[in-house]
């Protein structure tokens, strides 16, 4: 695959997993990590940079929220191109235990990760807290069954409804809970405050500020550290993330915007 040019697919199949998240199968196997991300895009619509949601050469796929010109356009699209893959991965060979923490939109490289480490027989050293807004929002239904035969997994919404059985409250309040080793590492993804609480829970819980990571979204245009839209403090996003340390980053007044 050709990192600068979009690599063009006229088959593939696309899936609703809630009222505006879907999924796109593309028949191609995915050379990235868990973490890294794609750039997508169709002709005469632009390009946006997209988690890779399958594991390391697994089927590639990409789960979407449909948010803004690029992702509302690309259920209609005919022709889906991918560039990439880009940026770094979760580094989740180098610990014994994994606490995975996402919120919402969050949760396609967590499902990579899944993937990756059942792939390596490491499916029980990972755990998995999830959250979403509503119990409608919650997304993989299929995939959150295969979770829970290997890795310890906690689902959470911030409001249930009349039907939910399970959890409520934010993320945050089930990282004291958690089963990993405080000497393992937690992979923190989700919107700015989820994320900066996340990280504050993870310290109180004991965990070791150098063995936590967080995913930065930022705003891209070339994906390869050439136009500079990415930029954290010194770093650019695409290029020295979007996966950072957060012993590396923590001095950055803009991590959490
Ligand atoms: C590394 C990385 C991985 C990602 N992975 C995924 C993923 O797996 N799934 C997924 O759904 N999304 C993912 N995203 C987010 C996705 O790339 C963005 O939501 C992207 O903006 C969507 O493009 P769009 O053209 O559809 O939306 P846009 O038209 O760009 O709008 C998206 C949102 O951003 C707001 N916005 C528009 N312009 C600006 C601006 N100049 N400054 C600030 N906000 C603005 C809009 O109001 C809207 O709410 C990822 C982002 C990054 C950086
Ligand atoms: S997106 Fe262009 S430098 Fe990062």
């Amino acid at each position: 695959m050709n990192s600068y040019l979009p690599e063009y697919f006229k088959e593939f199949e696309l899936i609703w997993e809630s009222r505006d998240t879907y999924t796109i199968h593309l028949p191609k196997e995915n050379p990235g990590k868990a973490g890294q991300f794609y750039m997508l895009s169709s002709p005469g619509i632009g390009e946006a940079p997209i988690s890779v949601a399958s594991g390391h050469l697994r089927e590639m796929l990409f789960t979407i929220r449909s948010v803004g010109t690029v992702t509302s356009k690309l259920p209609d699209a005919r022709v889906i191109g991918v560039r990439g893959p880009y940026g770094t991965s979760w580094p989740w060979e180098r610990y014994g235990k994994i606490l995975a923490v996402a919120g919402g939109i969050g949760i396609p490289p967590i499902n990579s990760l899944f993937d990756e480490m059942v792939g390596t027989g490491r499916g029980k050293d990972l755990e998995i807290i999830y959250g979403a807004r509503s119990p409608s929002d919650l997304i993989y239904h299929k995939q959150r069954k295969e979770w829970a035969k290997m890795a310890n997994v906690i689902i959470t919404v911030d409001k249930g409804d009349p039907n939910w059985k399970g959890n409520v409250g934010f993320v945050t309040q089930f990282i004291s809970k958690s089963e990993t080793d405080r000497d393992g590492a937690v992979f923190i993804i989700g919107p700015p405050l989820m994320m900066k609480n996340s990280v504050a829970e993870s310290l109180e819980a004991g965990f070791r500020p150098e063995n936590i990571y967080l995913s930065l979204e930022r705003r891209m245009e070339c994906g390869i550290g050439v136009c500079g839209h990415c930029n954290v403090g010194e770093f650019y996003a695409c290029e020295d993330g979007p996966i950072f340390q957060y012993s590396a980053v923590k001095h950055l007044p803009e991590l959490f915007l």
